[in-house]
């Protein structure tokens, strides 16, 4: 299941964004109005797992498109955390099953503090969605496989119908960036099976790496989100040691944990920072570690020059990175699992 979910993931992107797109813009008016976004204070995400990552992704991106602040809470933590809500927050609360008892009690505790709430959710009737005052299915279908993918992708997606929406509610993009943005989303699936199609040299990567017992991802802003998505979906199915740090975080005692040959993916395709992660990628090597990169066609001799093995995506907007980054990653863990005999 956890591959035919991989690879349905073109398909459940575009019935995800499909009903959103409305004359050339992200829509969203029916569940939130222009003026609602227009007078939001900040927004918090609000989930677990592969969900919470979504989260991750999306602040960097609301951030940058529609400059609202995001806070990102773990629901486990939201209910200790003393979160500052008033009438002009939004919660938007993500999970694939709608069911996920701490995020569902996130649900309860932001509208009992007055906040607006917005659930991301694939299962229609679920409780999450049946408790939010607004709702935005995904369209992933029945996700059976427990290691989320599909879910992942059409989640992440929706956070960037989000971001586009409230940039436009705002004001806050140019017309040539919101098109650039909004025709790579529309690309996104015509990518992701470029992508797909090359799946063996994944495996065969995989083939060369599945017996190492610590596996660490790095990386940096989305790369660095990204990375822990591709680090627990790796530990969750191989049972291999994995940790992501944000890459600059490596030299402040982490790095004492790579030894001769520790394999690290150093997730690097945003353009603006890839320099800086391979520096980090460097002090790796001086320690005899074994740098697996992760990057763009177009960023790839550059990457090249430092790893020991690269995988690439075709080239899109940044914000869209993330959507086509991962689908190396979940492949990666997948054949690791499968040769490990998880
Ligand atoms: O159904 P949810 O999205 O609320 O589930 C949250 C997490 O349990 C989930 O994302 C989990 O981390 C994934 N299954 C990991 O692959």
């Amino acid at each position: 299941y956890m591959l035919k979910e991989i690879m349905e993931q073109p398909d459940a992107v575009s019935r995800t964004i499909e009903p959103w797109i409305k004359e050339g813009r992200a829509d969203l008016s029916e569940v939130l109005s222009r003026d609602e976004v227009k007078n939001l204070s900040r927004f918090y995400i609000v989930a677990c797992g592969s969900s919470y990552h979504v989260g991750v992704v999306a602040k960097y991106n609301l951030e940058k498109l529609a400059r609202i602040p995001v806070e990102v809470v773990l629901a486990s933590e939201f209910r200790y955390c003393n979160p500052i809500i008033d009438k002009n927050t939004l919660v938007v609360c993500i999970s694939q099953s709608g069911e996920t008892a701490d995020t569902l009690e996130a649900v309860r505790e932001a509208k009992s503090l007055g906040a607006l709430t917005l659930a991301i959710v694939n299962v229609e009737g679920s409780s999450i969605a049946r408790e939010s005052d607004r709702v935005i299915l995904t369209k992933a279908g029945p996700e059976i496989a427990v290691a989320t993918t599909k879910a992942y992708s059409t989640q992440l997606a929706v956070t960037v119908l989000l971001a586009l929406y409230a940039a436009d509610c705002c004001g806050t993009l140019e017309k040539t960036e919101y098109d650039a943005v909004l025709n790579e989303l529309l690309a996104v699936p015509d990518k992701m099976k470029q992508i797909l199609s090359d799946k063996e040299n994944i495996q065969r990567i995989a083939y060369q790496h599945f017996d190492n017992e610590d596996i660490f991802f790095i990386g940096r802003n989305i790369d660095y989100a990204l990375s822990l998505e591709g680090s627990l979906k790796l530990k969750e199915i191989s049972y291999i040691h994995s940790e992501a740090y944000a890459a600059g975080e490596l030299k402040h005692g982490t790095i004492s944990l790579v030894v001769k040959d520790t394999l690290v993916i150093a997730v690097a395709s945003y353009g603006l920072l890839v320099d800086k992660t391979l520096s980090n990628a460097k002090e790796v090597q001086a320690r005899g570690g074994h740098i697996m990169g992760i990057t763009t066609e177009s960023l790839r001799e550059r990457v090249a020059a430092v790893t020991d093995e690269i995988l690439t995506i075709p080239d899109t907007h940044e914000v869209l990175l993330a959507s086509l980054a991962v689908l190396p990653l979940q492949l990666f863990a997948y054949y690791i699992a499968l040769y490990r005999g998880c």
